[in-house]
This record gives C-alpha cells, sequence and structure tokens, in this order.
C-alpha cells in the first residue's frame, strides 16, 4: 500500500513539473524583443516607450551596440529599430538583420525608423530595410525624430544646421505612429 502511494505521488509531481515546464516554455515563447541601435538616444527611447506600451514584463529591449551577438529562439516577436544618418541606419541593425534573415523570417516581425526628413522618410524606409523584410512586417512605422544639439559633436552640429536649417534640439516623434505599432501587436 504505502508502495502503490509512494507511485502515485511521484507520477502526480512528475505530471505537475511537466505542466509547469510547458507553461514555462509557453510564456517565453510569447516573449518579445526590440532588436535597435541608436546614434544619440531617440531610437532607444521609442524602445522604451514601445516596451512599455506593450507589457514591459515580457518585453525586453536590446541595444546592438552592448550585445553584438543574440539569440532569437526564445522570442515570438521581434521589432527592429534604428535611425537614418546621412541617408543611411547604423551598420549593426544592417548586420542583424543579414546574419538572422532565416530566423526573422519565421517571426512575427514589425519594424520601425527614426528620422527627421519628412520629404525622403519614405524612401529612406525602403532603401535600408530589405524588401523581403519589409513584406513580412506586420506593422512598418516611420515615427519621426530628435535633433539633440546637446549630443551631437561639432562636425553632426554643422551638419544638422546646414541641411535642415534647425539650430536647437527640437523633438518631432510621432506618438500616434508608435501606438499604430504597439496596436497591431497587440492583435
Ligand atoms: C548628423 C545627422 C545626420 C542626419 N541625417 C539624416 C538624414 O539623412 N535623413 C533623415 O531623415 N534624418 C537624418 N537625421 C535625423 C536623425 O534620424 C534623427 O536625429 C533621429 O532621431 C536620430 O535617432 P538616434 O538618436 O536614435 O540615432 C540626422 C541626424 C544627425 C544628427
Amino acid at each position: 500500500m504505502r508502495a502503490v502511494t509512494l507511485f502515485l505521488l511521484i507520477a502526480l509531481n512528475s505530471c505537475q513539473s511537466n505542466s509547469q515546464s510547458i507553461q514555462t516554455q509557453k510564456n517565453i515563447k510569447m516573449k518579445t524583443l526590440i532588436v535597435f541601435a541608436s546614434s544619440h538616444g531617440t531610437t532607444e527611447k521609442v524602445a522604451n516607450i514601445i516596451k512599455e506600451k506593450l507589457d514591459s514584463t515580457t518585453v525586453q529591449t536590446y541595444n546592438l551596440k552592448y550585445k553584438p551577438k543574440i539569440d532569437l529562439s526564445d522570442y515570438e516577436t521581434i521589432i527592429i529599430g534604428s535611425s537614418i544618418h546621412a541617408g543611411s541606419i547604423q551598420s549593426d541593425i544592417k548586420k542583424f538583420i543579414k546574419d538572422n534573415t532565416i530566423s526573422l523570417m519565421q517571426k512575427r516581425v514589425s519594424l520601425y525608423l527614426c528620422c527627421m526628413d519628412e520629404k525622403k522618410e519614405q524612401e529612406e524606409f525602403n532603401n535600408n530595410y530589405p524588401e523581403l523584410l519589409r513584406n513580412h512586417s506586420v506593422y512598418n512605422a516611420i515615427v519621426g525624430g530628435e535633433f539633440l544639439f546637446e549630443k551631437m559633436n561639432f562636425f553632426e552640429r554643422f551638419l544638422v544646421r546646414k541641411i535642415s536649417g534647425v539650430s536647437s534640439t527640437v523633438s518631432k516623434l510621432r506618438i500616434e505612429e508608435i501606438d499604430n505599432l504597439v496596436n497591431t501587436l497587440k492583435k
């Protein structure tokens, strides 16, 4: 009788830990990763806004500047963010996309871009994110940007003044567009 009870207890325990492990795996699979590169902090700011608006407990942010190697297997959704400088996004993001294309095509992906040239923004988006990924992405967001003069070096200040005519810090982030991305991912 004792042996039977012991056997039943072991079997019950094993069932419970199995179901816990399945549950844990499920939770891990539901996780979202925001991979970004940011030169002066605006793309990072947007990553944190998205994280808060989605669910900060299941969303992680990943700055490619500090963590170049990445394991995407735990994540169901990958959001990729970058910004335009002199017509181009950060090379870290280009490399990340190139190295992980196959994996990204098997996940739910969303792309966003920070930039300040309203006339060229769509062209900049299309030139910098590969067509395959743009078409696979569930939401492509151009979220505006910021000129943060206090973070620019002398050369950058000179360039921004000359090209845009702007000479002090300005923020043109499009919160509605960030909301559109978030709401699409919540569906
Ligand atoms: C030196 C410099 C060059 C820039 N060049 C462009 C550009 O070619 N096109 C554009 O749309 N925005 C341009 N921008 C605007 C940036 O995309 C904008 O400042 C963005 O918010 C930067 O985000 P980050 O701080 O995450 O890098 C430029 C900004 C700087 C400082």
